[in-house]
């Protein structure tokens, strides 16, 4: 398949998880794999300056396992040079696409004219597409919003880019200046989808795989945030709701891959945030979170779930 026909030519629909600074790194996409090999993944969004200029350093971050493919890596900034060179490295480094960053709301992201703040820059935002385009024969793809204050450049933004050369769009259904807490808004994708020949993609507060196919009408996929943290199983067609036992080997393999990668003492920082999530709704979830906020080996790890098991199976207050 040729870059600009990938995605097109992909089984449909396509059901991702969203590239998610600080979550979606290779464990666990890995893991979300594990529970639905048939998803797409993304990674943390990487600054192409960052690539352009320690290329070393910044491949760490990006390191992919064969079993997370296809994995898209994601790029933000401003430059077409680095967006050029980032795009070789990706190339090299064997990724199935790479998406170019146009929504991200962060204040020192906007500050700096990356990410949703190209919506107010379309002749920018397209030269980027074009030059990452011609500079690499895997598919382009770009991630944004629905606009800035409203919806009003979403044909204009979508179209130019495809024109520009990009093969497929994801669009969080928010613009800019509403908050999570604000309901995404879908219509107006659907609208856009008939305008389009290149694959259109739909995001935003979906809560698993049932709840994407009931949105998805017109579309041609979903990527999956937030409800993935802690809960991969978003993703399985077969037990979206597993008990905390069968949860349990898929936790430790988490652990165990963000270790492998990462080393114990950063892998075992990172991965505090998602013990606690996953086990967030166990009874006594608060006194098991004061152990899993300090956890220091994997070893340490794999005894408090099989404490959290035993303890869960037997019914027995903690002591
Ligand atoms: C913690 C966090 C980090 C995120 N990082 C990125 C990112 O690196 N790149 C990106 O395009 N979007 C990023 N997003 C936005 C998500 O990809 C997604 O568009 C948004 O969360 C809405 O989808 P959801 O409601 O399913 O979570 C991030 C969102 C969250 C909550």
């Amino acid at each position: 398949m040729s870059g600009s026909s990938f995605w097109k030519e992909f089984p449909k629909p396509i059901v991702a998880l969203a590239p998610m600074e600080g979550y979606s790194d290779s464990a666990f996409r890995q893991v979300c794999k594990s529970v639905n090999p048939s998803i797409v993944t993304y990674t943390e969004f990487t600054s192409a300056d960052g690539l352009h200029h320690s290329p070393d350093r910044v491949r760490k971050k990006l390191q992919f396992k064969p079993t997370e493919s296809p994995v898209i890596a994601q790029i933000f900034g401003k430059h077409p040079e680095t967006f050029v060179s980032a795009a070789k490295l990706i190339e090299d480094m064997g990724f199935s696409g790479i998406d170019l960053n146009m929504g991200c709301p962060a204040k020192k992201v906007v500050k700096s004219e990356h990410g949703v703040a190209l919506r107010k820059n379309h002749d920018l935002a397209f030269k980027l597409i074009e030059s990452v385009v011609k500079a690499t024969a895997l598919p382009v793809s770009v991630k944004s919003r629905l606009g800035w204050e409203d919806s009003s450049d979403l044909e204009a933004f979508c179209l130019g880019a495809e024109s520009a050369g990009a093969s497929m769009i994801a669009i969080h259904a928010r613009t800019y200046t509403q908050p999570y807490k604000v309901a995404a808004q879908w219509s107006p994708l659907y609208q856009l989808k008939d305008k389009l020949s290149i694959p259109l993609l739909g995001n935003g507060g979906l809560s698993g795989l049932a709840d994407g196919y009931s949105k998805i009408e017109n579309l041609d996929g979903f990527l999956i945030g937030q409800a993935a943290m802690g809960n991969p199983w978003v993703f399985s067609e077969s037990n979206p709701s597993p008990n905390f036992h069968e949860k349990i080997p898929i936790i430790k393999a988490h652990a165990q891959y963000l270790i492998e990668d990462k080393g114990e003492p950063v892998g075992c920082r990172e991965i505090r945030k998602h013990l606690v999530t996953y086990c967030k709704l166990i009874p006594n979830a608060r006194q098991w979170r004061s152990e899993l906020v300090h956890v220091e080996s994997l070893d340490a790890i794999q005894s408090i779930l099989d404490r959290m098991a035993l303890t869960l199976s037997q019914s027995l207050p903690i002591d």
